[in-house]
């Protein structure tokens, strides 16, 4: 043996020791050695390590926390969507996907594997020659972004993996997908810390997990305890095994965590059984799940099955029913929305629900009020639905007060006392006056919301005073607007007003995306508006389109494409549309994205609280433009964002002259750029 070939040895002794008793202990939660010892072994690898840098490799077991904190995450487009779940809410759903699962089935075979549905976030884990090279997070399903640095201090993604250097050999790349979730010790923990040093706290394990995920210094991460169950592999795009039950073994077998309470079944009456199990279980387990996940067992006929351009036809989720409360109904109120519709709101005593205080919930419609027999002063169950926003399910009839009141429909808008209708097939109210001031006033406050056009500081008591002085009609004439205008309103200053005005000027810079769905077209949300931006280029072209074009668009159908064309032919919203064009807002769809650099090498603080971003959010969009966060203010600082309560930091930089900026200004100086 070559004195030379020594420490190669003893490293490559080391690192599969330290991987054995690392998997032992992270994903097996069996260790064989006492801590102690397994430090020993890290320490002598350490040692060698430092003696011998040039064999130091990125997959070794010293290396999980290494380099500087990242300068800004990037995005990477998935190799093949990450598909979200369809629900199924009860036994009927399931039976539904049962039916539809043996229909598709010539053989007969129709197997399924339940799943736990762990509530944190995906992420997806690249391979090469059986070393990790990649973590992406799920982002829109097409493109995510790289979290590598982070993904490698979990320390239950193993950095090499010998077995899928077998399989994959000839550069295939194996990509292992799976849930990255924060322990519920793990959560409290950070929460009691952060509650000491003042910070906000984290509203539920999922939001921790995802903001640490994407946190841009490692080491930060590495202190979090983030935790991962996988259950998917793709070799070159391609399922390693016939059936998934024998995936997730070969997942396990090759070293990787897959949560160990899955289970294949023959029968759907199993599978509603299973479901129920868990949603009396999920309380004794140390993390969140939110449902199980029913699988289709065979891959051929998970490919038989196909997916549609969100879900797997192969699989549902079934939900757990959301967490609930009761509470007592004080009033019934309606409110005007964007489309005229009006809805009926319970007003409720405030009562805290999964992590946040409740004092409205929807009741959707008159069916409902009706199904639910509510009256005002009843007390109610109410629950998050999907978790987010407030809906009252049940009323406890045997708690009706005597003076309990029936909700009376009102017979005219209750905002401009216009007409109202019910059509035929809907169960809702609309006010079919065009010039309703709460349908212009909604639009309005749609128009400038932030996935929107994003003009921050037009809120409610503003556009209310616009729309009151006849200021404006409609959102395009929020680009006519000047200084004048602005100064004469309420509680508006000099200083307030010139902020607007920057704001709406930034705004004109938006994506064709945002302009689309700001424009409050019925049916069009986030994500078609986006596609109708991509296919069509501009706004002209969208609107000319004709209802065969529209219904042509891949994802769009035909009640979207109906309700486009709807929109364009109307005369005001076509004169609206020919306002924002003369106001110069970008009506076209951007070829390339931009790249912003424009705070290179700068350095800025962050101080006090700030409204709308979390520092880590502040800091990301810093960094994307190649600036950087420091702690402290220095004459080197180039500017500071103060938030609420700000103080030491703010203090100093008045001192020093160093520039001080609101989180306003701050998100108009990265807008105007
Ligand atoms: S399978 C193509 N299995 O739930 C199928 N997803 O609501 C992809 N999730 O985006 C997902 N536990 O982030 C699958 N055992 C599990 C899961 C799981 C949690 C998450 C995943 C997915 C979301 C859909």
């Amino acid at each position: 043996m070559s004195v030379k070939s020594e420490p190669v040895e003893q490293v490559a002794g080391l690192r599969e020791r330290i991987r054995y008793h690392e998997h032992r202990y992270y994903v097996l939660n069996d260790p064989e050695i006492p801590d102690g010892e397994f430090d020993d072994l890290v320490a002598q690898l350490q040692r060698l390590e430092s003696a011998h840098p040039e064999l130091v490799t990125p997959d070794s077991p010293t290396q999980r926390v290494g380099g500087n904190p990242a300068e800004g995450l990037v995005a990477v487009e998935h190799t093949l969507p990450m598909l979200s779940l369809d629900n199924a809410y009860g036994e009927s759903e399931l039976l539904g996907f049962d039916r539809r699962v043996r229909e598709a089935a010539t053989d007969g075979q129709t197997g399924f594997v339940c799943e736990l549905k762990i509530d944190g976030l995906s992420l997806a884990l690249t391979f090469e020659n059986g070393s990790l090279v990649r973590g992406v997070t799920r982002g829109d399903g097409l493109r995510g972004e790289d979290v590598t640095a982070n993904v490698r201090t979990i320390r239950s993604v193993p950095l090499y993996v010998p077995a899928l250097s077998r399989v994959a050999q000839g550069g295939k790349a194996v990509e292992v997908r799976g849930e990255v979730f924060l322990p519920l010790d793990a959560f409290r923990k950070l929460n009691q810390e952060r509650e000491k040093n003042g910070e906000p706290l984290f509203a539920n394990p999922r939001n921790a997990a995802a903001g640490t995920l994407r946190t841009l210094d490692p080491g930060v991460v590495a202190g979090r305890n983030l935790d991962i169950f996988v259950y998917q592999a793709l070799v070159d795009g391609q399922v390693p095994r016939r059936n998934h039950s024998e995936v997730l073994d070969w997942l396990k077998e090759a070293g990787f965590k897959v949560n160990p309470d899955w289970k294949r079944f023959a029968s759907v009456q199993e599978v509603i059984d299973f479901c129920r199990l868990w949603e009396g279980k999920r309380e004794n387990l140390d993390y969140e799940i939110d449902g199980v996940v029913v699988k289709v067992d065979s891959i051929v006929l998970q490919q038989d099955m196909g997916e549609t351009s969100k879900f797997p036809r192969w699989a549902v989720a079934c939900k757990f029913r959301a967490r609930q409360a009761t509470t007592v109904v004080n009033d019934i109120q309606v409110q005007v929305g964007r489309t005229g519709a009006l809805t009926p709101v319970a007003m409720l005593e405030p009562v805290r629900l999964a992590g946040s205080t409740i004092s409205r919930a929807t009741l959707h419609n008159l069916d409902e009020i009706a199904r639910l027999g509510i009256k005002i002063g009843d007390t109610v169950w109410v629950e998050k639905g999907g978790d987010v926003i407030p809906k009252v399910v049940k009323v406890v009839e045997n708690l009706r007060p005597e003076g309990a009141r029936d909700f009376v429909p009102p017979p005219r808008c209750p905002v401009c006392q216009g007409e109202v209708r019910r059509s035929e097939d809907e169960a809702v109210l609309r006010c079919v006056d065009p010039a309703c001031s709460a349908k212009i006033k909604a639009s309005l406050l749609h128009f400038s919301s932030r996935k929107a056009l994003r003009i921050e500081g037009l809120g409610e008591a503003l556009v209310d005073q616009l729309l009151e002085k006849g200021l404006i009609q409609d959102a395009a004439d929020l680009y006519a607007l000047n200084h004048e205008d602005l100064a004469g309103l309420d509680r508006m200053g000099d200083k307030s007003a010139r902020n607007l005005l920057e704001q709406i000027e930034a705004s004109k810079k938006r994506s064709l995306g945002q302009v689309i769905f700001g424009l409050g077209i019925r049916h069009v949300g986030e994500r078609t508006a986006m596609v109708l931006a991509q296919h069509f280029g501009s706004l002209e072209n969208l609107s000319e389109a004709p209802l065969e074009t529209l219904e042509s668009v891949f994802e769009v159908g035909p009640v979207v494409a109906e309700s486009v064309r709807q929109f364009f032919v109307q005369p005001g919203n076509r004169q609206m549309v020919e306002k924002l064009r003369k106001a110069e807002l970008n009506l076209e769809e951007e070829q390339a994205e931009s790249s912003t650099s424009d705070l290179q090498g700068q350095q800025v603080v962050l101080t006090g609280r700030l409204a709308t971003l979390t520092r880590e959010e502040a800091g990301r969009m810093i960094a994307l433009r190649g600036g950087r966060v420091t702690s402290s203010v220095s004459k080197k600082t180039a500017f500071v964002v103060a938030g609420e309560d700000a103080g030491g930091k703010l203090a100093k930089a008045r001192d020093l002259g160093v520039p001080v900026m609101d989180e306003t200004e701050f998100l108009g100086l990265l807008q105007g750029q």
